[in-house]
Order: C-alpha cells, then sequence, then structure tokens
C-alpha cells in the first residue's frame, strides 16, 4: 500500500541526516520565529488526542498557530464519536479530510500507524502507548544540540519506568546512532529496557550496562534522563506501588554529579526529581519542554513541505498469524491487515505496529 503523504511515525523511518535537519530547522526558528510567522497561512492542523497531554498537545498547537496556521481536534476521547465506538479508521478518515496534517496520540501501540493507513494527509505519532514518541526525541535531540552542543561522544543515563517510557525507548533508538554514544539504565530489574531496543543499540555498535541505583551511575553520566513510573500502564495498582518512589533525584545526589551534566525529563513529573532541583542550574526539563514548541515548529514546515511518497506497509501481511501483544492495535482493532517483518530468520517475526516479536 502506498501513501503520497510525509508521515512520521517512528524517526528510524528516516536517515540520521533527515533529523538533523529537522533540528537545525529548529534552532534557526528559535533564533528568529518571526521570520516563520506566517509559513502555514491557511493551514489548519488536527490533534487527535485520545490519551492526557499537556506539553506534546499544547506545544504542537501553539507551534502552528506560531507558524500561522489554525488547529481543530479533541483531546478527550469521550466528546467525539470514538465514545460511539467509531475505529482509527473512520475518525482518520474523515478528520484528515478536513485538514491538512493530524497529529494524534493514543493509548495502544501502533495507532498511529494504524491511522496512517487510511489518513488523506501526513500523520504525526505524538505517542502510541508504551511504544514510540518521535517528535519527543526530537525535542531531546534540539535540547542536546543547544545544551551540549552535541549529540555524539555523550554517556546517557536513562532512569525509572524504562520498559512503559516511550520516551526513552524512542531517544534511545535515536542517540544509539550518533557515534560513542554510551547508555546506563538505572531501573528495577520489572522496569529493565525492553530487549527488542537494547538489540537495536547492540546493532548501532554503541555501548550500555544495566544498574539498580542512580548513585553507582550518576557521576559518570554527562546527561541525566529521568523518567516517571507510568502507572496507566501497568496491569495492577499494587504492581505500580510497588515501584512507585524508587527513584528520586534529590540535591545531595546531584552533588555526586559532573558539574555540566544536564537533567532532563520529558515531564509531567511526580515525585521522581525533588523541587529544590529546579534551581539547580544543570536542570534542563523546563528549558527542554520550551524547545519542544521550536523542534515542532520545524517538523510541520518540513512535513507539509517535502513531497514523499512510501510504503505505509513494508513487511508481509498474515491472515493467520496475530501480534503476541495484548496491548497492540491489531488486537484491538480487527480490520488492520496482521503485518510482520522478518529479522534475517524466517522463523523470528516482528509486528510492524508495535514491534513485539514473534517465534512462528
Ligand atoms: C511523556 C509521554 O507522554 O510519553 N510526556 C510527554 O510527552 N512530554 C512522558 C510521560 O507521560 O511520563
Amino acid at each position: 500500500m502506498i501513501s503520497k503523504y510525509h508521515h512520521l511515525i517512528d524517526l528510524n523511518d528516516y536517515p540520521v541526516s533527515w533529523w538533523k535537519k529537522v533540528v537545525s530547522l529548529g534552532e534557526e526558528i528559535k533564533q528568529n520565529p518571526a521570520k516563520f510567522a506566517h509559513e502555514c497561512d491557511g493551514k489548519i492542523m488536527a490533534t487527535l488526542f485520545y490519551e492526557p497531554s499537556t506539553r506534546t498537545q499544547m506545544s504542537f498547537q501553539t507551534a502552528m498557530l506560531r507558524l500561522g496556521g489554525r488547529i481543530i481536534g479533541f483531546d478527550n476521547p469521550a466528546n467525539s464519536s470514538v465514545a460511539k465506538g467509531e475505529t482509527i479508521k473512520d475518525t482518520t478518515k474523515i478528520v484528515s479530510s478536513y485538514a491538512d496534517v493530524l497529529v494524534i496520540r493514543h493509548p495502544i501501540a501502533g495507532a498511529a500507524k494504524a491511522a496512517s493507513l487510511s489518513a488523506d494527509c501526513p500523520v504525526i505519532n505524538a505517542g502510541d502507548g508504551g511504544h514510540l514518541h518521535p517528535t519527543q526525541t526530537l525535542t531531546d535531540l534540539l535540547t542536546l544540540k543547544i545544551e551540549k552542543k552535541t549529540l555524539s561522544g555523550l554517556t546517557v543515563g536513562m532512569c525509572g519506568d524504562l520498559i512503559n517510557g516511550r520516551t526513552v525507548h524512542s531517544l534511545c533508538k535515536a542517540l544509539s546512532s550518533f557515534p560513542d554514544n554510551k547508555f546506563i539504565f538505572i531501573s528495577t530489574p520489572e522496569l529493565r529496557m525492553p530487549v527488542y531496543i537494547k538489540d537495536i543499540i547492540k546493532a548501532h555498535g554503541s555501548e550500555f550496562r544495566e544498574v539498580d541505583t542512580l548513585e553507582e551511575a550518576i557521576g559518570e553520566l554527562d546527561v541525566l534522563y529521568m523518567t516517571r513510573i507510568q502507572q496507566e500502564r501497568f496491569a495492577s495498582r499494587e504492581e505500580y506501588l510497588a515501584q512507585k518512589d524508587t527513584y528520586v533525584l534529590d540535591r545531595q545526589k546531584m552533588l555526586g554529579a559532573k558539574k555540566d551534566m544536564i537533567v532532563m525529563h520529558p515531564l509531567p513529573r511526580v515525585d521522581e526529581i525533588t523541587v529544590e532541583v529546579d534551581d539547580d542550574s544543570r536542570a534542563m526539563y523546563f528549558d527542554q519542554a520550551k524547545y519542544g514548541v521550536y523542534v515542532r515548529m520545524a517538523l510541520i514546515l518540513t512535513i507539509l513541505e517535502e513531497e514523499k511518497s512510501s510504503e505505509t506497509l513494508v513487511g508481509k501481511v498474515y491472515s493467520n498469524v496475530r501480534c503476541d501483544n495484548p496491548k497492540c492495535i491489531t488486537n484491538h482493532e480487527e480490520y488492520l491487515p496482521k503485518s510482520f517483518r522478518s529479522c534475517g530468520d524466517e522463523t523470528l517475526l516482528v509486528c510492524e505496529y508495535c514491534d513485539e516479536r514473534k517465534l512462528i
């Protein structure tokens, strides 16, 4: 199936040169936003947020408004026909005929991919369940470019809910594509980085190690990326409570960090960074959220300006194989073609929507 639109579902669908171009344009917009104030005059962006959001939704909306465009959408599916049982396919088909670009956030992995199959305009993934969050990664890359002046040779600590955190999944995939970045994953055994992400890091030739405490890693880091324990993605409240409050970055722990380490966090913060850290000049998370507007302006411009047609599904469609991930969109919206990539080995299939592996 060929789509003539320029979707952003996974950053890794594009070459690194493309990400660099978007980030550089974000830097240029930051220097001189007025120059871009009418670039999207007459354009409409739809934001379909099936899941709560403050920064991602509002920074996308601000980005379009600052480019001179206008916005439509919902931030609570209960107020749309989704509440009446409408599928992603139908909602996307209709809304994409009203708008020039569609931004979607959804609690189920692969939902943005599913939307791109039926959209009549470009689709941007603003977070699909615990899977990916490519525009947060563009925000993170711009933050690193501005604050560390480089995207390579960094030792990056990622701390907290690494199994459910889509921001760290996308960021690992991206940063391991640049030379000499090293990762230290700080989490409990239950919340470790998914195997498929670790395999991608290995395939890119980057180093990583896993530790249980912040104290044993913090002194080595150039960047500490804190994350929230994602309560909404746990099977039960008991499992969440067992993990909650394990990692708290406070002034005492910051004493052990390098003088030029920066602290990032996609936000919202719950209690994993104490408020006293906000006054430390190394705390970069509020600036990071601000930079998200510039990079999203750059992304909207790039997606609307460039022509691109590509295969929406590159894998093989199987009528009799199901994805084993209960949180995959193909197990929620039955009409979707079940498409899998093969990983060299014909017996190992990878779901094209959520990246879950399956041995057949
Ligand atoms: C994150 C998200 O929604 O994945 N926030 C964001 O987009 N800025 C992180 C989170 O919810 O914890």
